[in-house]
C-alpha cells in the first residue's frame, strides 16, 4: 500500500504518537527510535572521533515535516532546527501544495568544482592553452585517485581554465569538474586538486597554491516547482501580494536576505538532521543569489492564467549520502531512513522543494494575517518557560498573555501566583 505523509492532527499527538506513526511509514526498528528519544544518542567516543577538543554534544529538536509529495511520492520530512514555526509552516505550504499534485523536481549531474590557483606567470594565456591542451591527462591522474568513485560512474569529467586579474597579478585557475555521486564530495575533490598540482606546475611554469572545492556549486543544481490554487492560498488577492513580496525581494537586497533566510530555515533543517555540511549549502546559496549581478531572492513566485499562485526555485545542492557525519551520526541515519531516499541528488531535490515550501509558508504567513500575531505567541511561549511554566500550564500562559497583549516575565509570574492560589497547581 502507498503510505501517505498526510495524516490530520498530527501535530495534535504528543511525541510518543508521532513517533508510532513515523515508524509504520518508515519501517524504523525499536532501536531506531531509541536513537531518536536519547539526548545522548551521539556518544562521546564518537563525537571526541569527529571533531576536536569534544567537551560534550548538543541536541537539537528534530520534528517531521508532513504532507510532502514530491514528483508523486510521499516523504515525511525531518527537520533539526531551534526556531519554532518552521516545521508547522514547512507542513502547511506541503498542504497547500498537494492539490496540484505537491513539487515537481528536477537536478543536474553532482558535479562539484575543484579550483587550482597557479600564480607567478608571466605568459598566462599560453599556460591556459597548455593546461586545456593537456586535459586528458590531467583527468586521468585526477581519476587515478579515486577508482571507486570512477567505478560507480563519477570521477573527474572535465575541467575549466580562466585568467583572473588580481591585486598581486593575474593569475591561472584550473577548474576541475567531478561527479561526486553520492557524496557531497569535498574529500574526493580536494584530493585529485592536490594530485594535480604538480602537473598543473610543470605545465604552466608557475607555482600552485590554493587545491580546494569551490562551495559556489552551479554545476550541481536541484530544481523544484508548485502550483497553488488561488483559493487554496487565500484568494487571488494574497496571490498578489505573494507576487509583490517577491517583487520587493527582486529589487531589494535587504529584502531577498530575508526572503532567503526563510528559504534556508526549511533546507537547513533537513541539511543539519541528515548530518550535511550546512556550511557549504548556505555559502553556496547566497553566492548563487548574486548570479545577475546584485543580491536576489532564490526563489521566483509569478501567478499563471487562472490566477494561482505558481513557485519556483534553483539551489546549488551539495549534499550527499556517503561520507561526512550521514553515515556516522546515529540521528542522521535515523532521519535518511525516514526520508527513504536513494541517491544524493534525490535528497538535494527535497531540501529544495522544501526551501520552496518554506519560504511559501512565510510569504503566505507575511502577506495573510501578518506574521506578529504567530511571532507574539512564540515569543510568549519562550517568555512562559523562562519564567518558570512548565507542561500544560504553558499553553494557558501564552494564551492569556498574547489576548492581553503584555509579554512579559513579570505577568507570567502574576499568572503563576494566581494559579497557585486558586489551587490550579
Ligand atoms: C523567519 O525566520 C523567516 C522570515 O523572516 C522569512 C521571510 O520574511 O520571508 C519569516
Amino acid at each position: 500500500m502507498k503510505k501517505s505523509s498526510q495524516i490530520s492532527g498530527f501535530y495534535k499527538l504528543t511525541p510518543k504518537e508521532r513517533i508510532k506513526l513515523v515508524k509504520d511509514f518508515a519501517d524504523l526498528t525499536d532501536q531506531e527510535i531509541d536513537v531518536l528519544w536519547s539526548t545522548g544518542a551521539l556518544e562521546i567516543e564518537l563525537a571526541d572521533r569527529m571533531i576536536e577538543n569534544v567537551i560534550g554534544t548538543f541536541p537539537l529538536p528534530l520534528g517531521i515535516a508532513m504532507n510532502f509529495l514530491i514528483n508523486g511520492k510521499d516523504y515525511m520530512v525531518p527537520m533539526a532546527i531551534e526556531e519554532p514555526s518552521v516545521v508547522a509552516a514547512a507542513t502547511y505550504a506541503a498542504k497547500m501544495a498537494r492539490e496540484k499534485g505537491g513539487f515537481f523536481t528536477s537536478s543536474t549531474d553532482p558535479v562539484m568544482i575543484g579550483q587550482i590557483q597557479a600564480i607567478d606567470i608571466l605568459d598566462p594565456f599560453a599556460a591556459k592553452m597548455k593546461i586545456l591542451t593537456a586535459k586528458n591527462e590531467v583527468l586521468k591522474k585526477a581519476n587515478e585517485m579515486d577508482p571507486l568513485l570512477v567505478s560507480v560512474g563519477g570521477g573527474a569529467k572535465d575541467l575549466d581554465v580562466k585568467v583572473i586579474d588580481t591585486k598581486s597579478g593575474p593569475m591561472v585557475i584550473t577548474e576541475l569538474h567531478v561527479d561526486c555521486r553520492d557524496a557531497m564530495g569535498a574529500n574526493a575533490v580536494n584530493t585529485m586538486a592536490e594530485a594535480v598540482a604538480p602537473m598543473i606546475e610543470r605545465l604552466t611554469g608557475g607555482r600552485v597554491y590554493l587545491r580546494i572545492i569551490s562551495n559556489l556549486a552551479v554545476k550541481r543544481l536541484a530544481r523544484a516547482y508548485t502550483v497553488i490554487p488561488k483559493e487554496t492560498v487565500g484568494g487571488e488577492e494574497i496571490v498578489d501580494v505573494i507576487v509583490e513580496a517577491y517583487n520587493f525581494a527582486s529589487a531589494d537586497p535587504y529584502r531577498a536576505a530575508t526572503h532567503n533566510k526563510g528559504i534556508l530555515n526549511g533546507v537547513i533543517g533537513v541539511v543539519i538532521a541528515t548530518g550535511n555540511d550546512h556550511r557549504a549549502i548556505e555559502a553556496g546559496a547566497h553566492a548563487y543569489a548574486v548570479k545577475n549581478g546584485q543580491y536576489g531572492p532564490l526563489s521566483h513566485w509569478e501567478k499563471d492564467s487562472d490566477g494561482n499562485l505558481v513557485g519556483s526555485i534553483e539551489l546549488p545542492m551539495a549534499v550527499g549520502l556517503i561520507g561526512g557525519a550521514t553515515k556516522v551520526h546515529p540521528t542522521a541515519k535515523v532521519a535518511i531512513k525516514i526520508l527513504g531516499v536513494k541517491s544524493a541528488n534525490e535528497l538535494g531535490e527535497i531540501m529544495t522543494a522544501v526551501g520552496l515550501a518554506q519560504n511559501l509558508g512565510a510569504l503566505r504567513a507575511l502577506a495573510h494575517e501578518g506574521i506578529q500575531k504567530g511571532h507574539m505567541s512564540l515569543h510568549a511561549r519562550n517568555v512562559a518557560i523562562t519564567a518558570g511554566a512548565s507542561g500544560p500550564l504553558i499553553d494557558m500562559i501564552v494564551e492569556r498573555m498574547v489576548e492581553e497583549r503584555k509579554v512579559r516575565m513579570d505577568r507570567v509570574k502574576e499568572i503563576l501566583e494566581e494559579y497557585r492560589k486558586k489551587g490550579k497547581i
